[in-house]
């Protein structure tokens, strides 16, 4: 085993999407305006450098979220790393203006955080998968008050290891399949999508199918169908028909930073109305244009007799079984009738599990507390509650919905998130310095007496 010197930060952030840049760009705001002591940070990555959910970055498909939900706007409006900065610096402001339209496409806003993050690559490092947080072995020197986390160097599966004071958990979403479900070189899930695809070869794409009906599904059905004049391209979808995605005012509010309160401060009831009557601005639904195209593809195909894109609607897949180079898969409608449609290819776009630290944190889960209903307990500082026995930071960036609510795995309010994240820390380290600078002073006093 490849073991470094340990290294010791102030905080260390676990993966490098769009939540713990946006932390590591608050650290590096906080520094510019202090510019002695800097907070020390390093983030691991395990991607061999930044992406931001790049099978999906289908041609034209747009953001779910304005453009002023960057990642520093809504905590800092005068932030250099704005998308407003970055049109300006590739000569597009006014162009984006002329649009009128508040949504960029996903491929802009990529190459926006890929802009934000060239200018924080002296604090990350790629191809390094985090694979334990622990306590420090009790030889080591370190204080109480740190954690070690062990890294993995996914290129040559060397481990590293280094302490921090607190550890941000930013690893995401994790991919859903249905129970019996294997994925595999024709068996996809949506978050595969474009690099899948690209290995196939379209010519023997001749029928596919996509499973779900949320905004995924829309999308890859939609590209598909596109793509593949060829081909009978089959939906999949255990609704009657897609359901928009409520993006109108008064349901939007759900996203702003003040709801977070109203979430985390409510009680049991008012939380399980925010799931109840908003989940439709998110989850398993679809945007208007989008659906409105789908109609529209399968309303021109029967107005012209050429029919090649078929919904199956009020139905699921109940079984998968690979077959040559395609696969068998077997339909079941919500009233029991079955039909076996063979494929050369299926795509699952079955959403999402929400980000869930336990197997990160290992034995130190032991000294995080849970909730009646055995989740996490977080604090309003998205901090896991933990027993005196474990007095570091740990920090959550997504997997608090139970929580904070809808906005925990969503762009909408990760400048405000970290922003508070970057404050806990900053003030943890001030109070650990003075407690230092404290304890020498008597040290000295007592020297000296
Ligand atoms: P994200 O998943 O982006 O990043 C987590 C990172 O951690 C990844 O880079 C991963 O490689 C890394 N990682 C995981 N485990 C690791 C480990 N053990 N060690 C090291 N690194 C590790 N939301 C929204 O508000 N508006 C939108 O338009 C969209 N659009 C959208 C499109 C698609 C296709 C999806 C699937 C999702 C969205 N979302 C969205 C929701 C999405 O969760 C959100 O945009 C961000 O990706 C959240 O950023 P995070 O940094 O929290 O997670
Ligand atoms: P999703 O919204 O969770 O939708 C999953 C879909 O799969 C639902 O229709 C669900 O139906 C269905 N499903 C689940 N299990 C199934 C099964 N066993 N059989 C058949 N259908 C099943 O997931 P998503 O579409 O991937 O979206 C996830 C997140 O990514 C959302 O936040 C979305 O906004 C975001 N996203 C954004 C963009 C963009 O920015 N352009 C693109 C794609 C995704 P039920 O609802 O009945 O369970």
């Amino acid at each position: 085993m490849n073991t470094r010197a340990i290294d010791t930060y102030d905080v260390v952030g676990i993966g490098f999407g769009p939540s713990n840049l946006s932390l590591a760009i608050s650290l590096e705001e906080h520094h510019a305006n202090v510019l002695t002591n800097p907070v020390t940070s390093a983030f691991f990555e395990r991607q061999p450098q930044f992406g931001w959910h790049r099978n999906m970055l289908l041609p034209s498909a747009t953001m779910q979220i304005s453009f002023l939900k960057d990642l520093v706007t809504f905590r800092n409006p005068v932030s250099r790393f704005s998308f407003v900065s970055f049109l300006h610096a590739q000569g597009r402001l006014a162009q984006f203006v002329n649009r009128k339209d508040f949504f960029p496409t996903r491929q802009e806003f990529h190459q926006y955080l890929e802009w934000a993050e060239s200018g924080m690559t002296n604090v990350v490092t790629y191809n390094s998968a985090v694979t334990a947080i622990r306590r420090p072995p009790p030889d080591d020197a370190s204080s109480a008050c740190q954690v070690q986390i062990e890294v993995r160097d996914t290129a040559d599966g060397s481990l590293r290891r280094v302490n921090a004071h607190n550890v941000v958990i930013s690893t995401g979403l994790q991919p859903r399949m249905p129970d019996g479900v294997v994925r595999d070189e024709r068996v996809w899930h949506s978050s595969e999508f474009l690099a899948q695809y690209r290995l196939a070869d379209p010519a023997q794409l001749k029928s596919v199918a996509v499973v779900g009906a949320g905004q995924s599904a829309a999308e890859i059905t939609k590209f598909l169908h596109a793509q593949l004049p060829h081909a009978q391209v089959h939906a999949v979808f255990p609704s009657y028909g897609y359901s928009i995605a409520d993006d109108t005012p008064f349901a939007n509010q759900v996203f702003d930073a003040e709801a977070v309160d109203d979430y985390y401060y409510g009680n049991e009831p008012t939380r399980e109305a925010f799931w109840r009557y908003h989940r439709n601005t998110n989850y398993g639904v679809v945007d208007d244009a989008d659906i409105r195209a789908l109609y529209q593809i399968a309303y021109d195909e029967d107005v012209c007799g050429t029919k090649r894109l078929h919904f199956h609607n009020q139905t699921k897949v109940a079984s998968v079984v690979r077959d040559g180079p395609g696969a068998r898969v077997l339909l079941r409608r919500l009233d029991g009738a079955q039909r076996e449609l063979g494929v050369d290819a299926i795509v699952f776009a079955t959403g999402y599990a929400t980000m869930d630290p336990t197997s990160l944190l290992g034995d130190l889960d032991r000294y995080c507390l849970r909730d009646a209903s055995g989740r996490h307990r977080v604090t309003r500082g998205y901090r896991l509650v933990t027993t005196p026995e474990l007095p570091c930071g740990i920090y959550l960036q997504g997997g608090t919905e139970h929580t904070h609510g809808l906005t925990s795995s969503l762009l909408s309010n990760i400048a405000v998130r970290s922003g508070e994240i970057a404050d806990a820390v900053i003030k943890e380290r001030t109070e650990r310095h003075l407690a230092a600078a404290g304890s020498a002073v008597l040290q000295s006093a007592d020297k000296s007496a």
